[in-house]
């Protein structure tokens, strides 16, 4: 089956209502620091309604985008050039692109592995790759943060599933669903595809909401 646009149905909410939060969960900072100034395209995978093809731009890249979801590129046209795809399957040449970038859209690809092959493909040698995702550790439908700063984790993190359980009506998950990796496997798929792990960082506090991954394509 192919991937599903489930966006379509929540792409005005998350505009005007979800981003309107600006969640503290340190994804400029991750941005800034892992994937840094740089000249060529960066392509944002999953870009949604492209709201960090200004930060990309700030930092000298060129943004552009990929999505599925018809309803989140309307919202983000004004902002980078986009096009309508799927990541598994980028309508880009191999070798092409000097940076990628995935922001919040891991756990909506339940082929996420498939994606970083793609990935690591369109991927100049020696081209960045910056994933910025849910924390797997605490993160995910065996977490409720409903208790202010206490975050209780539940039975569930090796369970690996799609779920649409969630702590909260307000967030996505409740809404589109998500899928889950523990984080042994999330780091084989970025191994797996050849990408070299360099750095990372963790956003959000007290307890972290985010986990970013600079990789890069090996030079040869
Ligand atoms: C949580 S939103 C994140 C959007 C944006 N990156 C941001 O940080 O606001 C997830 C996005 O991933 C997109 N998406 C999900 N599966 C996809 C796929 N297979 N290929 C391309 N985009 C996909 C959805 O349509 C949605 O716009």
């Amino acid at each position: 089956m192919g991937a599903v646009a489930a966006y379509d149905a929540i792409a005005d909410w998350y505009e005007s209502d979800f981003l309107a939060r600006d969640a503290k969960i340190g994804i400029p900072q991750a941005l800034t620091s892992l994937l840094g100034p740089g000249t060529g395209r960066c392509l944002e995978i999953g870009c949604g309604t492209g709201v960090h093809a200004a930060l990309l731009g700030g930092l000298g890249w060129t943004p552009i985008g990929v999505d599925l979801s018809a309803g989140m590129l309307r919202h983000a046209r004004g902002r980078l050039p986009v096009a309508l795809g799927d990541a598994a399957s980028l309508p880009v040449r191999d070798g092409s692109l000097d940076a990628v970038v995935a922001v919040m859209v891991h756990t909506d690809m339940p082929q996420y592995p498939d994606v970083l092959r793609e990935v690591a493909r369109v991927l100049r040698p020696g081209g960045r790759f910056v994933h910025i995702g849910g924390h797997p550790a605490f993160c995910g439908g065996f977490v409720d943060r409903s208790a202010g700063d206490a975050v209780i984790i539940r039975p569930g993190y090796r369970d690996g599933h799609w779920t649409r359980a969630s702590w909260t009506d307000r967030g996505v998950r409740d809404k589109v669903g998500a899928s889950h990796w523990p984080l042994p496997e999330l780091l084989h798929a970025f191994v797996d595809a050849g990408l070299v792990l360099e750095r990372f960082a963790e956003g959000g506090a007290p307890t972290p909401t985010t986990l970013s991954i600079r990789t890069s394509r090996a030079s040869r």
